[in-house]
């Protein structure tokens, strides 16, 4: 199964993930975790290209799409993995949220691999850009404005659960574990 997890920055995706993996664990899963960007060469120079001044502006946009997708192509193999629960911090949905021209970012990543399961962590913008760092150039409320905007309507071609993140950490992770639970037919009315 692969579990996608999608949100605005500052959503709490890496927390969440690790609870839901300790949890997907104690329940006897094997889980293994992907970040997107990655931390191969071809993410490494998204991280940088991400702080420029200018990376919200068109050229650039397009430039990481292809940057992303590379990326992204990079660790198919593991995507792959039958043999586990994959939990992915971020997927090709994000390039759809984050970048344009849209029609251009799907045929980019016409192989990407769908989720099964895409938990969308739906935050405030306002809590978003108080959250974050303000390093890189997409952390800012305009921009996750849209990026909202885009992933409440993507999440309609995947089977999805929108989660409220803006409640605290264990009711998130409670709200999570309640979610995932019927596809992996563990019992929803046991979770505390
Ligand atoms: P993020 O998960 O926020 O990493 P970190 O916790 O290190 O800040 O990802 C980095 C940024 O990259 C984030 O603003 C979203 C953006 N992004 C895209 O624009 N397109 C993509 O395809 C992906 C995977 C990420």
């Amino acid at each position: 199964m692969y579990i996608v997890f999608e949100g605005i920055d500052g959503a709490g995706k890496s927390t969440q993930i690790k609870l839901l993996k300790q949890w997907l664990e104690d329940n006897g899963f094997r889980v293994e975790t992907i970040v997107e960007p990655t931390d191969s060469e071809v993410g490494k120079l998204i991280r940088q290209i991400l702080q420029r001044p200018d990376a919200t502006e068109n050229n650039v946009q397009k430039t990481l799409g292809l940057l992303f997708a590379a990326d992204r192509m990079l660790i198919m193999d593991k995507l792959n993995d039958k043999s586990k629960i994959i939990i992915s911090d971020r997927s090709f949905i994000s390039s759809l949220a984050y970048q344009k021209p849209t029609e251009w970012i799907s045929i980019l990543n016409k192989y990407a691999k769908k989720p099964d399961l895409l938990l969308l962590l739906d935050l405030d913008v306002k809590k978003s850009v108080a959250r974050t760092s303000g390093q890189d150039t997409f952390e800012n409320e305009e921009f996750l404005t849209q990026v909202k905007e885009n992933y409440l309507k993507l999440v309609e071609n995947y089977t999805h659960e929108i989660i409220d993140a803006n409640n605290g950490k264990n009711k998130v992770s409670s709200d999570i574990k309640k979610a995932v639970a019927p596809y992996l037919g563990i019992c929803p009315d046991c979770i505390p």
